[in-house]
């Protein structure tokens, strides 16, 4: 899959869909970007796609006439030589001075791909995917770049990070470092990404691009409720089946950004990477520095190929195996039945009856340990409080099994309160200079995770539960963002290293206890979604997508959520009405419809409803699990919806062979004397027969007229004045089953 031309220095990534084109500059010796785009043929030299134009007033490269890099479309630009947008790489010389010149110097490629140390990867064997290392040496010293690329068999994805080595003596700093940057050759482009708030996460955005920047990111310390480390770049008439597009997506769940410059030149630079602010690491002797990974993908078909090419690459290339196609448990959650308020017995009634519901897994959220009965205590004191829990956790535990229930726990690992013998004990392990202002969120104070022994303390705690009470689940919570970055542990020199060494010990400790309990299922979630993001994805197969449960705030989240997220990930849970994030009161019909397209769970007080709706909640979760394969495995399409101001939503799910699928359709208000609602499905066999509700339709049929969402009253027109009239928030899933 990757043919390289020594004579010529041309680089060919392909896998017969996609092809990705870079060559060495015969004058500079830096990497020019050639093409990226479908297949296209192999050939000696691509030299046809290689452009100079003379352009008075730039500055040019010493010996040419007509060689500035900033005319140049590059794979990895260095900053301040000729070239004015921003650069892959900034590094600080012991002069003070950041001029670079790295040129091409050699390559490698193997098939399969390495683990980035310390960082979550994805993964391909050797059969799957190639790899390809380009080396680049500076001018102005010994370090070294090592530039990775993998390029897989089964779907149009590259994915792309680099290394920075110093094999010279002395400290150098990298102020800057993406992970990948390349050079589109045109700007006529919408740019879309997910944007949004606590509660309001992942609104879809598209907006034309302009000439100058536009930027997201997150200097946060997470990936962040306000934007998802993806975008994507797609011709204005782009819709969901048609349309040229590119997308990208950081596996990184800390600061990072996603960037769009057009120069004056029509150029469209993309970068994507650790954010640059707040940002500074000292490479010393022998040191290396690794970035986060970037997949990029390519395509015609539309938005929908991009989202189904996203979710096929991280069921398959991402998501731990053992979970990526394993049915999860539905689950009840703690949180807004009872808040910090439980005691034992009821939490163990609860569950029984959650089990005569068909509910396989209770989880007790916040609340459970220290004196924890608001949310301004005991974050560090991991040990059961006795006042909730006379028996212990253990107890509960197996009472719970005894009864075939599985039990989860929330943790929020990263986090410290001060009246915990831990801040006590370690004042200094807070993220913060003491002698300035500290802020709090939540209450709460972030645990300096950069320090091998905060990790360490933390692991240990975590494991004195773990190892003694049966855990199937435990989410893992963080409710604040960074401020103030400074470690007590950091030189001076070094604090610009504190955000992104917290990730990495956040990481380290998903990693040490996945070692040591492999079977254990995490459920992320940060306030939310505040770090929905690929890195978390690695480790937790399922993510809490946002802490509003409103169905309707829901379908422009998860509608959002599925541009890259498969939906087996998307934690999503039935909750009480009126809702508690926005007062809505929506049938319980309508909150399952859409939470089951998602990890499906509950999260409401049992005891609260009355026998209709139990008995609604029996046959939803059996209707869930019948239907569950083809919501974890299936293919995702969505049918109609934009974001917040749609009135109408509908997606759908099929089988891998075509022959069974789930449609969802919703909609927001109610209209009178409506028109004919039909929904053109899509994915199914034009040439199959599949029942609806008992009737019979033809694929094609189907998808090229579709289906009629409200009910048909041919012959039934007595029935139009006494009918049940819908009202705002209905919603209904059909199930369709090929019968030839
Ligand atoms: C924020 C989470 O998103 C909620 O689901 C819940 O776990 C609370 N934290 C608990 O404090």
């Amino acid at each position: 899959m990757i043919r390289v031309n020594e004579k010529t220095n041309c680089f060919h990534l392909t896998n017969g869909e996609i092809s990705y084109v870079f060559c060495v500059d015969q004058q500079t010796s830096v990497l020019e970007h050639l093409y990226f785009g479908m297949a296209v043929n192999d050939r000696n030299y691509f030299e046809d796609l290689i452009e100079r134009e003379v352009r008075p007033s730039n500055n040019l490269f010493v010996g040419s006439q007509t060689t500035s890099l900033e005319h140049i479309r590059q794979e990895f630009p260095m900053s301040s030589i000729t070239d004015y947008r921003n650069p892959a790489i900034e590094i600080q010389y012991p002069s003070g001075d950041r001029i670079s010149y790295f040129k091409y110097d050699r390559y490698e490629i193997y098939e399969g791909k390495k683990k980035i140390k310390g960082l979550p990867t994805s993964f391909g064997t050797e059969k799957e995917c190639s790899t390809l290392v380009v080396y680049l040496k500076d001018s102005y010293s010994d370090i070294e770049v090592s530039l990775f690329y993998t390029i897989y068999r089964d779907l149009p994805i590259i994915t792309r990070h680099c290394e920075v080595e110093n094999r010279g003596e002395g400290n150098y700093y990298i102020n800057q470092l993406m992970s990948a940057v390349l050079d589109l050759p045109e700007c006529e482009y919408d740019f879309i990404h997910l944007n949004g708030a606590w509660a309001r996460e992942m609104h879809l955005q598209r907006d034309t691009l302009i000439h100058g920047i536009q930027q997201i990111g997150s200097n946060r310390g997470a990936s962040s409720h306000m934007h998802n480390p993806f975008f994507a770049l797609c011709t204005p008439n782009a819709c969901e089946q048609f349309g040229e597009f590119y997308g990208f997506s950081l596996i990184y769940s800390g600061n990072f950004i996603g960037e769009v410059e057009v120069d004056s030149y029509d150029v469209t630079r993309v970068r994507m990477g650790i954010n640059p602010q707040d940002f500074k690491w000292r490479l010393g002797q022998g040191e290396t520095f690794e970035s986060p990974e970037v997949i990029m993908t390519f395509g015609k078909q539309g938005l929908n190929q991009m989202s189904q090419t996203f979710h096929s690459f991280f069921q398959k290339h991402l998501i731990d195996p053992n979970w990526a196609n394993k049915k999860r448990p539905v689950l009840l959650n703690s949180w807004e039945g009872f808040y910090f308020d439980f005691k034992e017995e009821e939490l163990i009634q609860t569950a029984l009856e959650a089990k005569k519901l068909g509910i396989d897994l209770f989880v007790l959220d916040d609340g459970w340990f220290g004196e924890r009965h608001s949310d301004d205590s005991s974050l560090g004191n991991w040990s059961e409080n006795r006042e909730k829990l006379p028996h212990g956790l253990s107890y509960l535990s197996e009472i719970l099994h005894q009864n075939d229930m599985k039990f989860g726990l929330w943790f929020e690992p990263e986090m410290i309160s001060t009246d915990t013998p831990l801040y006590k004990a370690h004042p200094d392990w807070l993220i913060g200079n003491p002698d300035k202002n500290i802020s709090h969120g939540r209450n709460q104070y972030i645990l300096d995770f950069g320090r091998e022994e905060v990790v360490e303390e933390i692991f240990q705690q975590m494991d004195r539960i773990l190892s003694t009470v049966q855990l199937e689940y435990i989410k893992w919570d963080m409710n604040r963002y960074i401020t103030e970055p400074y470690s007590q542990a950091l030189s001076a020199d070094c604090q610009g290293e504190v955000m992104h060494r917290y990730i990495l010990g956040v990481y380290q400790l998903y990693e040490k206890i996945l070692q040591k309990y492999p079977n254990l299922l995490i459920e992320s979630c940060a306030g939310g979604g505040a770090r929905f993001d690929p890195g978390m994805l690695y480790y937790s197969p399922q993510i809490w997508t946002s802490d509003d449960t409103d169905a309707v705030e829901r379908l422009s989240i998860q509608y959002g959520a599925s541009f890259l997220y498969p939906i087996s990930c998307i934690g999503s849970h039935v909750s009480t009405v009126p809702n508690h994030q926005v007062g809505r009161i929506t049938s319980l019909a309508t909150r399952a419809n859409v939470a089951m397209f998602g990890t499906f769970g509950y999260e409401l007080n049992l005891f609260s409803l009355g026998e209709g709706e139990l008995s609604l909640i029996s046959k939803q979760t059996k209707y869930y699990k019948e239907h569950q394969k083809l919501i974890m495995e299936g293919k995702f399409y969505r049918l109609k919806g934009d974001s917040i101001k749609s009135n109408e939503f509908a997606w759908m799910i099929v089988s891998n062979n075509q022959e069974e699928a789930l449609v969802g359709w919703y909609q927001v208000l109610a209209k009178p004397n409506p028109g004919y609602q039909r929904l053109k499905l899509r994915g199914l066999n034009p040439d199959y027969f599949y029942a609806v509700e008992e009737k019979e339709f033809s694929g094609d049929l189907l998808m090229e007229i579709g289906l009629l969402a409200a009910k048909n009253y041919i012959g039934k027109e007595q029935e139009f004045w006494s009918r049940k009239k819908v009202g705002d928030f209905s919603s209904e899933i059909f199930y369709l089953k090929k019968v030839r």
